[in-house]
């Protein structure tokens, strides 16, 4: 009897994912006891009923590394723990079937899970782990925000077109004298917004990492201003708050998801400057998923299919409860429950943040 192994893309997505499940699909060719499973839309393939699990063989991923999103389909809502259920009076609360999912995998015959996803995926990873599930993590996140990986595959794809877009923004800022704002993903860690910062030219960046003093903010506009300038440029990620303030968000909408739903920070930030009698229009842009969608570039494609190839043969060897992860140059393993303890956030004293220190880049302190 052939082996079966499942493979789940969960969380949001991002540019690469397909290269993975290609890459994992290619390795197990020379392995043909093994048979590859999708399962559709994360794990909610294995969940729902009927269940929805697909064939992956070399025909259907043949060219998807080039594709953004993810030919499984993801959510960032429910699994295991998790699971959403709506009550006769109309609210909702969340129910824990990791047991009836573990009978799931049972019932069709599975022998090894990899599970593609960031840090609310590999948390789930590892929860299900705990309970004698033969999981294997890829890391994924464009805000790369998780630990013990010096990359994330999806990162470079969202600075590239973060940094595309402060290009144009630049130009439009110099030829109206403007403040231009541009708002970029990154919850809790400023990676994103950092990068293209740098790669750009931006005047100020605001991170979650570094509480932003209005007052700094307004000083390095003024500056601008004074040298003759007259226009600046500005870079938020979504997570960034003043000091002593609180992140920008609205509340989710629908049980068993992303705790925070974030939203407004580069609104809130033009409001703050105007309140403080920024001398200078302002505009904003809000760059969402534009950061999320589309083609992986070259970096991430290579990397994703690292760890594809990586992941397969971590299954060979049954590495179970462990994540692959990128050390330059190697691709490694590493545990899951060491890699979803912290976040990796952006040191404040590292060289990156000297570097855009030593280029002028407010980062509002
Ligand atoms: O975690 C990745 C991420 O892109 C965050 O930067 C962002 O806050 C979130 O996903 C957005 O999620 P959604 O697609 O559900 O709005």
């Amino acid at each position: 009897m052939k082996k079966r192994l499942l493979i789940a893309t969960g969380g949001g997505d991002c540019p690469g994912l397909n290269a993975v499940l290609r890459a994992i699909v290619k390795r197990a060719q020379s392995e043909p006891q093994w048979e590859i499973l999708g399962s559709i839309d994360a794990f909610n393939g294995i969940l729902l009923d009927p269940m929805r699990l697909v064939e992956l063989t070399p025909k259907t991923v043949a060219g998807i590394h080039v594709q953004g999103g993810t030919i499984l389909g993801t959510t960032n809502k429910g699994g295991p723990f998790n699971w959403p259920v709506q009550k006769a009076d109309g609210s909702w609360e969340t129910v824990d079937r990791s047991a009836d999912f573990m009978e799931r995998l049972r019932y069709q015959n599975i022998n090894a899970v990899i599970n593609i996803g960031g840090d609310g995926s590999q948390r789930i990873s590892q929860g299900l782990f705990e309970l004698g599930c033969p999981i294997i993590g890829v890391p994924k996140t464009i805000d790369n925000d998780l630990s013990d990986t010096d990359f994330t595959f999806g990162f470079q794809t969202a600075v590239d077109a973060a940094t595309d877009a402060l290009d144009k923004l630049v130009t439009t800022a110099a030829s109206h004298h403007r403040v231009l704002i541009l708002e970029v993903m990154g919850r809790y860690a400023g990676w994103i917004a950092l990068h293209a910062a740098i790669a750009g030219g931006a005047e100020v960046c605001l991170i979650p990492e570094i509480e932003y003093d209005i007052n700094k903010v307004m000083q390095a506009i003024e500056r601008r201003v004074t040298s003759g300038k007259g226009f600046a440029n500005i870079v938020i990620a979504e997570g960034a708050k003043p000091v002593a303030g609180s992140m920008s968000y609205s509340n989710n909408d629908q049980p068993g998801g992303m705790p925070i739903r974030l939203g407004g920070a580069g609104l809130r930030l033009s409001q703050e400057l105007k309140d403080a009698g920024c001398p200078i229009e302002i505009r904003e842009t809000i760059l969402g998923h534009l950061q999320r969608g589309g083609r992986p570039n070259a970096f991430d494609r290579i990397l994703a299919s690292q760890f594809g190839v990586k992941a397969f043969e971590m299954v060979l060897a049954g590495q179970w409860g462990q994540m692959v992860s990128y050390r330059h140059p190697n691709i490694v393993s590493v545990p899951l429950r060491d890699a979803i303890k912290t976040y990796n956030l952006v040191d404040v004293d590292s060289d990156l943040v000297n570097t855009a220190r030593g280029l002028g880049i407010s980062l509002g302190d």
